[in-house]
């Protein structure tokens, strides 16, 4: 069945040092069943990987070119090259800071899976759509435009990870309660546009403000498959501790 997932993004933060030395104590963790991703700044990517740690490598960003005039850019070659095989979409600071839309996320789903990488696809809901109640209807939305044009093939090389945006480095998590409500959710959602099997085999994370303290509960949901997990990953105290919460 679906495989269980913790990732530590990195986001923009560490020296190159400090880099090379949480990597390798991420990968001397002892974790059973359960694959262990890290997403580090682009510019240390090639260090980490010369390293051959016992991990993941994914890249937070990407250009949906392969070459030519996107000044400042990295192509997915380039990044396959030095040695990631996950890619994050749809962050919600590149959705929010950097003005990523639906449409623009499609098209790097689809240039990263073009090239076999695997897509560690975010989505979620500010405070006010919450409040509003709405969150269902807007995370399906991001899912649509994003998503369900995807083949069931095609698909099955994503994994979903909810991080609603109110708890993203704010210290504020979602209860397992309503985790639980938004995987469920999400799950039903893939059933119903592919099948009830296939909606089966996609791990889907929760992220935002996961921490040593709260993931035994969130990963107990049935529905929580593992964490995409940005500041408590940046300690492999806490990172190990989360990766092994199940
Ligand atoms: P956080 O970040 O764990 O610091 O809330 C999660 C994320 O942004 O992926």
């Amino acid at each position: 069945m679906r495989k269980h997932i913790v990732a530590g993004n990195w986001k923009m933060n560490l020296s190159e040092q400090e880099a090379i030395e949480l990597a390798k104590e991420v990968a001397e963790m002892r974790v059973e069943n359960t694959e262990i991703v890290i997403f580090p700044p682009a510019i240390f990517i090639p260090t980490l990987s010369k390293l051959n740690l016992n991990l993941k490598i994914g890249a937070q960003n990407f250009f949906p070119k392969d070459n030519g005039a996107f000044t400042g850019e990295i192509s997915i070659n380039q990044l396959k090259e030095a040695g990631v095989t996950y890619v994050l979409v749809g962050h919600s600071e590149r959705r929010t800071i950097l003005k990523e839309d639906n449409t623009f996320l499609k098209e790097k789903v689809n240039a990263a899976l073009e090239k076999n990488l695997h897509v560690v696809f975010c989505c979620g809901e500010e405070l006010a759509i919450r409040e509003q109640g709405t969150e269902n209807e807007f995370v399906k939305n991001q899912l649509n435009e994003s998503l369900f044009h995807l083949t069931q093939e095609q698909i099955q090389n994503v994994t979903i990870a909810y991080e609603p945006i109110w708890a993203i480095g704010t210290g504020l998590t979602a209860s397992s309660a309503q985790a639980e409500a938004m995987h469920l959710f999400i799950r039903e959602t893939l059933s119903s546009k592919y099948t009830t099997e296939i909606a089966a085999g996609i791990s889907i994370l929760y992220g935002g403000s996961c921490n040593p303290t709260n993931a035994k509960e969130l990963f107990a949901c049935p529905n929580v498959d593992g964490g995409l997990i940005g500041g408590a990953a940046l300690k492999s105290a806490d990172f190990n501790s989360i990766a092994n919460s199940f």
